[in-house]
């Protein structure tokens, strides 16, 4: 097992680049399983998640290799429509598998989806989707047995009670193959949902309105191979922006898309960061003293990121005064805050709200990753508090950071992965 030693205090400064989006190189990894041929994927992460998902298409009958940042996916040999337990407890958003099984086999079997460290995850609004497009769902011995008893997929109407990210890629997922039209309404904005469609569409699908809340999908007899780059992951973007602006420093993140960043902008010119955009350049300088962010509500997109709650939360512990968190997504996404306080933050929480009193600076501790996000807001903490920082379980932290330890290292930061027995 791995961990992280930090050594805080220096001021991060430079240029990066930031490796390709977690979520949607995963949804759109499975969306190969609906071309009938060679789908070639470039910008992939080296991440333990989307690993995962290679597993899962390989077991499937997927050949996939892998060369660098660019995967490539024939399905043409698909030969299964299950997916074991083992397989499905790997990746927490294994539930994306479903659409991607019944629009290209009409039935589907797996294991249902456990609890996560960020709380349970249900599924009810996949299943009930699934069920609206025709399909029957049973439960055997702890699967899920989904078929369209050989009619396939028909398009349908589906309006969501909540916009969820997985639901709706499931959705399109189930749509683009299906019989006639469907129609999501209250679907996730979210821009993975945007890349999810624009690859399906080089494939020949017809999926209109993504990134809006109606998203139409005209079903297609078939789709055609495809190249696509995944668009620059968001969340990362954010991260070593709040790493910069806690440490200090300034930073130049090249090649992002600015409107994906737009809901952390805010926010950050709260806390006093000086923050410019130029083309698809991001400059952020931090100012002498970070100023408390009054209120920060989690919100589905364009609202602010959940996915970007603890790395803000991480520096509000070290701004002047009081901000205050609700989180609106996931009901128990709080779990970095007992690790926080380690390093010597005030922080109190009541149900989905968090209290953060600025302090004038933390000290090093030995923590761990609770879970991905609540993860690298420890490396945050770490890198801008007194002395060292120890962090264990970060394979958390590797489901979505492409060696973040080298990225860091270029913008000046001392860390270091070293073998936990050493
Ligand atoms: C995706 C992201 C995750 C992000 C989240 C919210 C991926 C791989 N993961 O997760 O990083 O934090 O969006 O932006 O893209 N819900 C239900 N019933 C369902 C489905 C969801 O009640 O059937 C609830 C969930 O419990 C949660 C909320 O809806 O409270 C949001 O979940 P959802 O948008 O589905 O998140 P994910 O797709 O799992």
């Amino acid at each position: 097992m791995n961990k992280f030693i930090v050594t805080g205090g220096n001021r991060l400064d430079g240029e990066i680049t930031v490796q390709g989006a977690k979520n949607s190189v995963l949804p759109i990894l499975v969306a190969t399983l609906l071309v009938n041929g060679e789908s070639v994927i470039h910008n992939c992460p080296c991440l333990s998640d989307v690993d995962a998902t290679i597993r899962i298409l390989e077991y499937l009958g997927c050949m996939v290799t892998r060369e660098g940042h660019t995967i490539t996916v024939d399905s043409s040999t698909i030969n299964r429509y299950d997916v074991p337990d083992n397989l499905m407890r790997e990746m927490r958003s294994s539930i994306v598998f479903l659409g991607g099984i019944m629009g290209r086999m009409g039935k589907a079997v797996l294991s249902t989806p456990g609890g996560c460290e960020i709380g349970l995850r249900p599924i009810d609004l996949h299943l009930s989707s699934m069920e609206q497009f025709g399909a029957n769902i049973t439960t055997e011995n702890g699967c899920l047995v989904c078929s369209s008893d050989g009619k396939g997929l028909q398009g349908t109407r589906i309006i969501l009670s909540f916009p969820s990210v997985g639901a709706t890629e499931n959705i399109i997922l189930s749509a683009v193959l299906a019989k006639g039209t469907t129609i999501i309404s209250n679907a996730a904005r979210e821009p993975e949902i945007n890349d999810l469609a624009d690859f399906l569409n080089k494939c020949g699908a017809r999926i209109y309105g993504a990134g809006e809340s109606t998203i139409t999908i005209e079903g297609v007899s078939a789709l055609k191979p495809c190249e696509h780059s995944i668009i620059p992951d968001r969340i990362v973007v954010a991260t070593y922006m709040i790493a910069t602006m806690m440490t200090g420093g300034k930073i130049c993140i090249k090649d992002i898309v600015p409107s994906h960043i737009g809901p952390i902008i805010q926010p950050l010119r709260d806390a006093g960061c000086i923050i410019s955009v130029s083309g698809r350049n991001v400059m952020a300088a931090a100012p002498n003293h970070l100023k408390r962010i009054r209120m920060i509500r989690t919100m589905p997109h364009p609202g602010f990121p959940t996915d970007v709650q603890a790395q803000m939360m991480a520096l509000t512990t070290i701004a002047d005064g009081t901000s205050v968190f609700v989180e609106n997504i996931f009901e128990s996404r709080y779990k970095h805050v007992g690790e926080l306080l380690r390093f010597g933050s005030k922080i109190s929480v009541e149900g989905r709200m968090a209290v953060v009193e600025g302090v004038k600076s933390l000290n090093g501790a030995k923590v761990k990753a609770t879970d991905l996000r609540g993860g690298s807001a420890m490396i945050l903490a770490g890198l801008c508090a007194e002395g060292k920082t120890e962090i264990t379980e970060i394979h958390h932290i590797d489901r979505g950071y492409d060696e973040p330890e080298k990225v860091l290292s270029i913008l000046g930061a001392d860390i270091k992965r070293v073998n936990k027995d050493e």
